[in-house]
C-alpha cells in the first residue's frame, strides 16, 4: 500500500523540475493528484503522463498570483475528488531582473513577491478553509537553502523564501488546533528549469560543488522524497519545521 493511499495532494507549479518529480512520486504512492501550474502545455503533460502510467491526477491552469486562481485550484480539487488531504505549495520563480541590491528593481520585487509570497499565502487561505472543515491536512511550502546562507545577487528571491520559512511557523502555530500540520522543505541547488541560466555558468557550477558536500548537486527526485515525508502521516509529529535538502551547502 502506497504511503499516501485515500489521499487527494493538490501541487502548485507541476510542469517541470521539483513539482513535476513530486506529482509524479505522490501519485505513485497513492495519491489522487490535482497538479497546477501557469504554463497548461508542461503542467497538462505532467498529468497525463501520471494518467498514462497507472495514477490518478488532474491538471488545473493556475497563476498563482492570482487570488481567484488560488481559490479555484482547491475548488476544483474538492468537486473532482471530494476533498483536499495534502497541499504543497511549490510554484515559485527567481525573477530574470533579481540581482546585485544596488540595481534592483521594483518590478523584480513585486512579481518575486507576488509569486513567492502572495500565492502562497492566497493557496493556503483556501486549502486550509477545506481542510479546517475535514478536520485536518498537510501542507508543505518550498523555501529555500538561502533562507539560512547568503549568495549575493539573489535579493528579491532571498527575502521571498527567507518570509515562506518564516510564515510557515506562524501558520503551523495557527492552524495546529484543526489538525493542519504546516512544514517547508529547503532545497539547495536542484537542477531544474528555474536555474537553467545558472547551469550554463561554469565558474558559477564549479563554486557550487566546492560548496557542498555532494557534488553532484540535487535532483528534482531527492526533493520530492523529502516532501512525501512531510506530507505523509509518518511526519505526523512534525509541525513548524523546515527540512533542508541541500547537500550540506547551510551547514559548511
Ligand atoms: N531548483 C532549485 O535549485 C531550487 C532551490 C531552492 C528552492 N527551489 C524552489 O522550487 C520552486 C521551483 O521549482 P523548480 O526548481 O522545479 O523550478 P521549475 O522552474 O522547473 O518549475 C517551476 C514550475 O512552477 C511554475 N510556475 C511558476 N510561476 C507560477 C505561477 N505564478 N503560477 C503557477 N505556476 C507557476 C512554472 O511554470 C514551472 O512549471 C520554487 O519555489 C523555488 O524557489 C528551487
Amino acid at each position: 500500500m502506497g504511503r499516501l493511499e485515500g489521499k487527494v495532494a493538490l501541487i502548485t507549479g507541476v510542469g517541470s523540475g521539483i513539482g513535476q518529480a513530486t506529482a509524479q512520486l505522490f501519485a505513485c504512492e497513492g495519491a489522487r493528484v490535482v497538479g497546477a501550474d501557469r504554463n497548461a502545455v508542461t503542467g497538462a503533460a505532467t498529468v497525463a503522463a501520471i494518467n498514462a502510467t497507472g495514477g490518478t491526477a488532474t491538471f488545473v491552469a493556475a497563476d498563482i498570483s492570482r487570488e481567484a486562481d488560488c481559490e479555484n485550484m482547491v475548488k476544483v480539487a474538492v468537486e473532482t475528488y471530494g476533498r483536499l488531504d495534502i497541499l504543497h505549495n511549490h510554484a515559485g520563480i527567481l525573477h530574470p531582473l533579481d540581482g546585485p541590491i544596488t540595481e534592483l528593481s521594483a518590478q523584480a520585487i513585486d512579481e518575486t513577491f507576488a509569486i513567492n509570497c502572495k500565492g502562497m499565502l492566497f493557496t493556503v487561505k483556501y486549502g486550509a478553509r477545506q481542510m479546517i472543515k475535514q478536520g485536518g491536512g498537510a501542507i508543505v511550502n518550498t523555501g529555500s537553502d538561502l533562507a539560512y546562507i547568503g549568495l549575493a545577487n539573489l535579493t528579491a528571491y532571498t527575502a521571498s523564501k527567507s518570509a515562506v520559512v518564516g510564515v510557515t511557523r506562524t501558520l503551523a502555530v495557527e492552524l495546529a488546533a484543526h489538525r493542519i500540520r504546516v512544514n517547508a522543505v529547503c532545497p539547495g541547488f536542484t537542477f531544474s528549469g528555474m536555474n537553467t541560466a545558472l547551469q550554463a555558468d561554469r565558474a558559477f557550477m564549479d563554486q557550487m560543488r566546492l560548496d557542498y558536500l555532494v557534488p553532484e548537486l540535487g535532483q528534482p527526485e531527492d526533493v520530492a522524497q523529502a516532501v512525501l515525508y512531510l506530507a505523509s502521516d509518518e511526519a505526523r509529529f512534525t509541525t513548524g519545521a523546515a527540512l533542508v535538502v541541500d547537500g550540506g551547502h547551510t551547514i559548511k
